[in-house]
């Protein structure tokens, strides 16, 4: 029996930009990857090691210089700049650390926005699913509050339900809590995880917390424009190097790491 194809497949992707000097800076090196419907991914890097940048490759905004990304089994590089549009706004949510909502819109509208594009129908179906995204994250009775109004939390539920209301195959989220508290974090993180799950989308979180990695299924550190699993020898050595900024012994435990590397 065959297994279904890997909804992302990197294969030695790279990406580099040429710099007014004139000399080329790698920001990727040749990245392999995969990941399955229903996985939960987390990539956890330095400030400038190249999150976004890999992030905007996984979410077709941007292309690689080589390499090979495979969105469900296609070569999406070969795909011209409408469909590659189309593609993301049908398959990829997107969180962002700023929550990105509109606060001339309430809270209802704004998790309608991304079903105006595509077919989705009719506005009292897309109002319809709408408060059913947003009941799902506890926000119904806020519906038609602004955003200015609503707490950090409250507002990055918001986003989680305008990301997840056309059921993306893909969600990514870029430093999904770096604008909350801790508690108030894990809350939205444990809901993504939950809400991918349940519909077996696939979820890539990008943090420099690892107390935020520890929660997905596997952890991946992003050095020097490589990938490695954060349980391997090279990942641990370059975590003692990152982590001292941000997170504390219990995350780098939970991460894998041992305490001796860490400088608190
Ligand atoms: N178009 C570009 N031209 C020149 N340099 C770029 C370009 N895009 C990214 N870079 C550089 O590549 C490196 C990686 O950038 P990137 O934004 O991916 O980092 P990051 O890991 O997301 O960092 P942060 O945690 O601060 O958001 C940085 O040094 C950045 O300045
Ligand atoms: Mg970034």
């Amino acid at each position: 029996m065959s297994t279904p194809a890997p909804l992302l497949e990197l294969r030695e992707l790279r990406r580099s930009v040429r710099l007014p000097s004139r000399e080329d800076l790698h920001i990727l090196r040749g990245i392999d990857l995969t990941v399955h419907a229903g996985d939960h991914v987390a990539v956890v890097g330095r400030s400038g090691s190249g999150k976004s940048t890999l992030l905007n490759l996984l979410g077709l905004i941007d292309r690689q210089t080589s390499g090979e990304l495979l969105f469900d089994g296609a070569d999406v590089s070969r795909l011209g700049d409408r469909r590659r549009a189309r593609l993301r706004g049908a398959s990829i949510g997107f969180v962002f650390q700023q929550f990105n909502l509109l606060d001339r819109r309430t809270a209802l509208e704004n998790v309608m926005m991304p079903l105006m594009y595509g077919s989705a129908g009719q506005f009292w179906r897309r109002e319809r699913l709408a408060r059913e995204m947003l009941d799902r994250v506890g926000l119904a009775d806020r519906a038609d509050q602004q955003p200015s109004r609503l707490s950090g939390g409250e507002q990055q539920r918001v986003a989680v339900a305008r990301a997840l209301v056309r059921r993306p195959r893909l969600i990514l989220a870029d430093e999904p809590t770096g604008a909350l508290d801790v508690t108030t974090g894990e809350a939205v993180m444990a809901l993504l995880d939950e809400i991918a799950r349940e519909s077996d989308a696939a979820l890539v979180t990008i943090t420099h917390d690892l107390q935020v990695a520890a929660l997905s299924r596997r952890s991946y550190l992003l050095d020097e424009g490589v990938l490695n699993d954060v349980g391997s020898t090279g990942a641990q050595d370059a975590l003692s190097a990152t982590v001292g900024i941000r997170a504390g012994r219990e995350a780098v435990a939970a991460a894998g790491a041992s305490h001796q590397e860490v400088q608190a």
